[in-house]
């Protein structure tokens, strides 16, 4: 029963000369042509307002891409108040029409949105053309596809009945709003985190990253398209401080959808708390924070797929995925086998510009991203604890560009194996393979994370061995495989402990926490 469940999309490679790259690059060069200006959408009404921000590429400051129009507090309100209206009709409409939409929309980014979503996304959020592939086309269009397979499973679950009662349990949306909060890394997360509670039933206000405004705004484009009803979903881009408190005062605030800061994610839990008694129900409250990822070593791991994992998993899309390789711990005698091999790979890694296809490393997000992670490079350059083995090497005249860094932390405490950077920097941290067991627990207790971590092993009891001790460390853990690249519907994704709520996105856990279920029991 419900839908049948979807294949994953495939992921086109862009190849020299294909008819798809040649759609990419006319998108870029007319991106870049034109300007767009993004207004609020409240109720499917366009707003402009005075207070407005520029939309640069972070890998070249002379391109100037378009300006989004902030919210203020007032258009806040009125976005809530649509919301509340729109919210009606939304809620009681079929759910088939509803999934129905969303399908539509997995259908328009599969086919001719496609180009448009990949170069909106490589121009403004400095992702090459692969990262933007599995990103903003793929996962996206996995996750609407999912989300309606998994909620159609969740409507035919049904409590048991007998000859002289029935029993039925409907599904309905909160009540109330959900506010959903994205990060810029991911377009995909963008799209996903207003539209999972949208389609249970629930309407949504969307504060899009101000460093993703540009890529956001056409997913929304996109939506209306596919016949999202007005005020379904409204757009309310803006300063997250003066957003955020006006949004979580209101009575009818019914969850928080919300990846980025741990920092961010704390002050709105904060915020709701100083609120608690005045809510109409409590706020589901549903976050995916910061990590400080790890790869651990096994001495029996092999050689090659280990390497290409730390290239990988610390370094695709500059190190800024939540769940990028941060740390590492490789036993002695295995770095001395890998260590040339995994520095001259690293330094071989091409840093430019997205339009040149043939770069693996593009800029980081903004200015300051770019202060925080060299400041930690330059930590890294003078410390005695600690010693830079690849790049190191950093210039924004152009754009933020940091070349792939990799660290040698002499102590396993040290700063860069610890705190999280969200850049493209990996510390390695080496260990005496006598010593697996409590190098295990040791990498379990140096972060209050938990978000990924693999572990590279031919030994099955050492694999085992690591997945019992580090059982809260990762939410999603891999074995022999880097730990970012998780795929809708294959490896559901989320952190536990200071990572988040760990409603594993695109699945049936998330979509749970956009139902508030009515159980209703009639006697024969
Ligand atoms: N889903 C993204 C990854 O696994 C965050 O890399």
């Amino acid at each position: 029963l419900g839908l049948e469940r979807p294949d994953n999309e495939p992921i086109y490679n862009y190849e020299p000369g294909s008819k798809r790259r040649k759609e990419v690059k006319r998108q870029l060069k007319k991106m870049k042509e034109e300007f767009l200006e993004i207004p609020v959408v409240i109720g499917g009404k366009e707003i402009k307002t005075d207070n407005t921000a520029e939309i640069k590429c972070p890998h070249d400051h002379s391109t100037v891409l378009g300006q989004y129009h902030k919210a203020d507090e007032e258009l806040v309100q009125q976005a809530i108040e649509n919301s509340m209206e729109a919210k009606a009709e939304w809620a009681s409409m079929d759910w088939e029409d509803r999934v129905a939409i969303f399908d539509r929309a997995a259908a328009l980014l599969a086919g001719p949105w496609r180009a448009k979503i990949n170069a909106a996304t490589m121009l403004a959020q400095s992702k090459n053309i692969f990262q933007a592939e599995i990103d903003a086309a793929c996962e996206l269009i996995d996750f609407f596809r999912f989300n309606n397979y998994y909620l159609s499973q969740i409507y035919q679950d049904q409590p048991a009945s007998s000859e002289t009662e029935i029993n039925k349990m409907e599904y309905r949306p909160l009540e109330g709003f959900v506010f959903a909060v994205p990060p810029f890394n991911f377009t995909s997360i963008g799209g996903n985190l207003p539209s999972a509670p949208a389609v249970c039933g629930n309407t949504v206000l969307w504060k899009p990253a101000s460093t993703a405004v540009y890529s956001n705004y056409l997913i929304f484009k996109l939506l209306e398209e596919a016949g999202l009803p007005a005020g379904v979903i409204n757009f309310i881009p803006g300063s997250g401080r003066e957003i955020g408190p006006e949004v979580i005062a209101d009575s009818r605030l019914a969850g928080i959808h919300f990846t980025g800061s741990t920092a961010t994610f704390q002050y709105m839990w904060e915020e709701v708390g100083r609120n608690i008694k005045n809510y109409d129900s409590y706020p589901r409250i549903v976050g995916e924070t910061g990590g400080k990822d790890f790869v651990f070593a096994h001495k029996s791991a092999d050689p090659e797929a280990l390497i290409t994992a730390l290239v990988r998993g610390a370094f695709e899309y500059q190190g800024q995925k939540c769940s990028a390789a941060s740390r590492a711990y490789i036993p002695h005698e295995l770095w001395d086998e890998i260590s040339e091999d995994l520095i001259q790979q690293v330094e071989d890694l091409k840093v430019g510009p997205v339009e040149d296809f043939t770069n693996f490393i593009n800029a980081v997000i903004d200015h300051k991203a770019f202060k925080d992670i060299t400041e930690y490079i330059d930590h890294a350059r003078e410390s005695a604890d600690a010693k830079i083995l690849a790049g190191g090497e950093y210039d924004d005249s152009n754009g933020f560009y940091i070349d792939p860094t990799i660290v040698l932390a002499e102590e396993p405490d040290y700063k860069t194996m610890v705190e999280e950077i969200f850049g493209p920097v990996l510390t390695i941290y080496l260990y005496d393979s006598e010593e697996y067991e409590e190098t295990l627990k040791l990498c379990d207790n140096t972060s209050p994370y938990g978000l990924t971590g693999a572990i590279f092993s031919k030994d099955r009891e050492a694999t085992v061995k690591a997945r019992e001790t580090l059982v809260q460390a990762a939410g999603n853990f891999y074995i022999n495989d880097k730990p970012t690249g998780a795929v809708v519907g294959r490896q559901p994704f989320g952190g536990a402990r200071a990572s988040g709520t760990n409603d594993k996105a695109g699945s049936k856990l998330n979509l749970y926490r956009w139902i508030s279920p009515r159980t209703i029991k009639e006697n024969l």
